[in-house]
């Protein structure tokens, strides 16, 4: 009997593409970059299955493109690349890997806070430039992250990771959500919800975990940044599109705000010659989940999701369950 044909639009960690090869037939996209939207089609001409990043845009027109396909599996926990929409109303069952990435996203964001605050990029770029002097009293003078306000947008498993590493910097965590968690989660963590526009107005550092919604794009634009504090530091490890670039780098050039850290941004992978211009700024290519063992549980976790789909079991990680009961 044929087994199912899956198209992987990345090589992935062997965690996951060995369990696919062990299952399917695989065609692996062997280039170290996205496929483009046609060479994405072509790819999943005649497959049953797509193993996708968060790279591939995913919409109507790609999935009327590829009729065969009965399951996206996106190796990400955001799923703003997939239409989901398109994808229920073609019978097609998507999926995402929540859950494993938490702890490795939070850790890259609380490193953000330090870095920015402190100016370590900076810093880096002083010592290794051979122009260093010596030790100075008034020299990279940064803000200071223990005891400082932070400001958690979306307390969700990533925000609220973030918070619980805010706990050993003795920081006032202050949070905002339309969900507020149970109280024992807020008396754990010490985090306080406050109303958004608060948060905004007394936050030293925000740091944006919300997923990318028609509500939360462009959630920091020039309004809500100018109603931060000089000193605010502004951190996002979410989606690029929810901040407004070009009214951060106003912000940013104007000392509206003191810093930003981010990891995301509104077009990636093009960042604009005035953010990478624009002072105190520390800026990362997108690695929020980048450790060796989460990748790996991603790319598990994805495949296993396929698995289950052609075993007739539900995917654990269906983004679109209403597809199940026709699948
Ligand atoms: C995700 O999974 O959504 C992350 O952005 C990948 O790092």
């Amino acid at each position: 009997m044929s087994r199912p044909r899956v198209f992987v639009s990345r090589v992935i960690p062997d965690a996951g593409l060995s369990l696919l090869k062990a299952h399917f037939d695989c065609e692996v996209w062997p280039h170290d970059r996205p496929p483009t939207r046609d060479e994405l089609v072509a790819g999943c001409t005649n497959k049953d299955a797509l193993v996708c990043l968060l790279t591939e845009k995913v919409d109507a027109d790609v999935l009327r493109a590829i009729p065969s396909v009965k399951i996206v599996a996106n190796v990400a926990v955001g799923y703003d690349n997939l239409d989901i929409a398109a994808g229920t109303a073609a019978g097609v069952v998507m999926t995402n890997t929540p859950g494993v990435l938490d702890d490795t996203t939070a850790d890259l964001a609380f490193a953000l806070i330090l870095a920015t605050a402190r100016r370590l990029a900076e810093a880096d770029r002083l010592t290794r430039s051979g122009t260093w002097g010596g030790w100075g009293i008034m020299q990279l003078l940064g803000h200071d992250v223990h005891h400082a306000t932070l400001g958690i947008v979306g307390f969700g498993r990533i925000g609220r990771g973030v918070a619980r590493r805010a706990l050993g910097f003795e920081m006032n965590v202050i949070y905002s959500d339309d969900y507020p968690p149970l109280p024992e989660v807020e008396r754990e963590l010490r985090a306080r919800r406050v109303p958004f526009e608060e948060l905004l107005r007394t936050a030293d550092f925000i740091t944006l975990h919300t997923p990318l919604t028609p509500e939360t794009r462009h959630l920091i634009n020039a309004g809500t940044l100018a109603k931060m504090k000089r000193s605010t530091c502004v951190i996002n490890t979410s989606r690029g599109p929810v901040i407004e670039e070009a009214a951060l780098v106003k912000a940013l050039r104007d000392g509206t705000i003191a810093g930003a850290g981010l990891d995301v941004y509104e077009n990636e992978p093009k960042i604009s010659s005035d953010l990478i211009a624009a002072p105190n700024t520390v800026l990362l290519p997108h690695i929020g989940s980048a450790s060796h063992a989460t990748r790996g549980k991603m790319a598990e976790m994805a495949a296993n999701n396929v698995i289950a789909f052609f075993k007739g079991l539900p995917p654990p990680n269906a983004v679109n369950p209403e597809t199940l009961k026709s699948a």
